[in-house]
């Protein structure tokens, strides 16, 4: 006999999720479906609605309509959302980091939030910060990193309770290339060890490495939401989203007095 074929699972869904600032609507009825075990790129221009996507998605912010359902959780609901929390990790566009801290002080706060037992709690900080390359410099505190160097530890911070599920907004920018292979390399064995990223980047290279499917919002409507194959079947993944946005390769923009000077 053969197995029944199970359903996916979702790891995030939403129903005509909106969140307006005034009169603009940032995210505007959004139906989104993630399936649990999948690497999700959110893609889209600047301002197109993907952080505060993120946000409503890790209960940063509050949605003014529609429904989210994350793990099989409510993120709204107050006596679910702790449950989500124990089992996301986020690294969301501010980087909120505690600046008077130093990376290793940080990742303890964070390991003893969510309960880690001391010896394993020691061993993860070690290896994250050796393979973020963060051990170097032990003894500065998180307001004199770089900007890189802030992304990694938000990103091991993100790591460090071995969530189901994470919640990346835009992970590599300004993230140096080794330590970017590296953290691709960390990504891919998590999707495949059955975790879920939802991650946006403006990087569609990135994308293509790692992206089983791909999420498009513009003007905070989502203008596409598919497998990455699909996405790029008949051209290659730039082309496909600049012709989803409506862009036109001949209305590249000029300007005529940035060519017409002559420079000696
Ligand atoms: N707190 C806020 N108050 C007013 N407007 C906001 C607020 N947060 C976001 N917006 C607006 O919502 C829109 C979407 O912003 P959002 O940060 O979600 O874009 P994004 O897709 O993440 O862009 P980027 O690629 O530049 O990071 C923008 O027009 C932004 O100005
Ligand atoms: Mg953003």
């Amino acid at each position: 006999m053969t197995e029944p074929i199970q359903p996916p699972t979702a790891a995030v869904t939403t129903e005509k999720l909106t969140r307006c600032f005034g009169a603009q609507c940032a995210v505007d009825n959004v139906d989104l479906r993630v399936e649990a075990g999948t690497f999700y790129g959110f893609l889209g221009p600047n301002g197109a609605g993907k952080s505060t996507t993120i946000k409503m998605l890790t209960g940063l912010l509050q949605p003014s309509s529609g429904s989210i359902r994350v793990l099989g959780k409510n993120p709204l609901d107050p006596s679910e959302a702790i449950e989500i929390k124990r089992q996301i990790g986020v690294v969301p566009d501010n980087l909120a980091l505690f600046e008077y801290l130093t990376a290793v002080d940080y990742l303890t706060f964070i390991g003893r939030v969510f309960h880690l037992e001391r010896q394993t709690l020691r061993e993860r900080i070690r290896e994250l910060l050796e393979l973020m390359q963060l051990d170097r410099e032990l003894s500065k505190l998180a307001k004199d990193y770089s900007h890189g160097m802030r992304k990694k530890l938000a990103l091991a911070a993100a790591l460090l309770p071995n969530p189901k599920l994470l919640f990346l907004d835009e992970p590599f920018e300004g993230v140096d290339v080794v330590a970017s292979t590296m953290i691709r390399g960390l990504l891919q064995g998590f999707v495949e060890r059955g975790g879920t990223v939802f991650l946006t980047s403006h990087i569609l290279e990135i994308v293509e490495r790692l992206c089983t499917h791909v999420g498009i919002i513009a003007g905070g409507k989502l203008v596409e939401q598919t497998s990455l194959a699909e996405m790029r079947a008949g051209g290659t993944l730039e082309g496909r989203f600049l012709e989803k946005l409506g862009f036109q390769p001949e209305s590249t923009a000029r300007l005529n007095w940035l060519e017409a000077t002559t420079r000696p």
